[in-house]
């Protein structure tokens, strides 16, 4: 599994609910990457979708709430029994895509991060983990990405858990 995120300069991912960056060619990046895949959510990330689910993909959402259920997704009420269920799918193409709770839950399971730095300082009421100061994490590579409409300059940049070397 992989984790795909977008954070401005201080890791932050959300407020009030809400991405912080609009950024198209992430967007696209976003879609691109996981397309085919299955994509792993917590409930406030699949309500803050407009569309339902995901198209495309399959879409796994983890909710303590019983008989939780809406069109295109399967739920879970266990972060292990959501992953023991993604067990049978090529682990490249498991994503990890929010929000908050779930980003600290289930990181350390993930091989890569896939993050986008806008290069912005925004208020934010979520954050993701600062990978850049935990030592169990190692910038593998680092793309251009190029500016957003709104002029923000962002960049690509993967990162690879060390706990999970093979
Ligand atoms: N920048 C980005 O790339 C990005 C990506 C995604 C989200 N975000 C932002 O992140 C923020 C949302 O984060 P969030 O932490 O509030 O919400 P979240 O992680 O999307 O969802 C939290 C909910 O997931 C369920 N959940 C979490 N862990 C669980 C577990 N172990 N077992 C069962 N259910 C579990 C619970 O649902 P129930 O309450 O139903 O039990 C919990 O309330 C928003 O601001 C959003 O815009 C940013």
């Amino acid at each position: 599994m992989n984790a795909i995120v977008s954070v401005t300069s201080d890791w932050g991912i959300g407020n009030e609910g809400r991405l912080l960056v609009r950024n198209k060619d992430d967007m696209r990046r976003f879609v691109d990457l996981t397309m085919g895949g299955a994509v792993l959510m917590g409930r406030s990330t699949f309500e803050s979708f407009p569309g339902g689910a995901l198209k495309g993909r399959r879409n796994v959402v983890l909710t303590r709430q019983d008989g939780y259920a809406a069109e295109g997704i399967e739920t879970y009420s266990q972060a292990d029994e959501a992953i023991a269920a993604l067990a049978s799918e090529d682990p490249d193409r498991v994503w990890l895509i929010g929000g908050e709770t779930v980003y600290h839950e289930l990181l350390p399971h993930c091989t890569r991060a896939y993050v986008t730095k806008n290069d912005v300082a925004l208020p934010a009421d979520a954050f993701f983990p600062n990978l850049d100061e935990d030592p169990h994490w190692q910038i593998e590579e680092t793309l251009e990405g190029g500016i957003t409409k709104a002029g923000i300059p962002f960049e690509y940049v993967t990162y690879r858990n060390l706990r999970k070397m093979s």
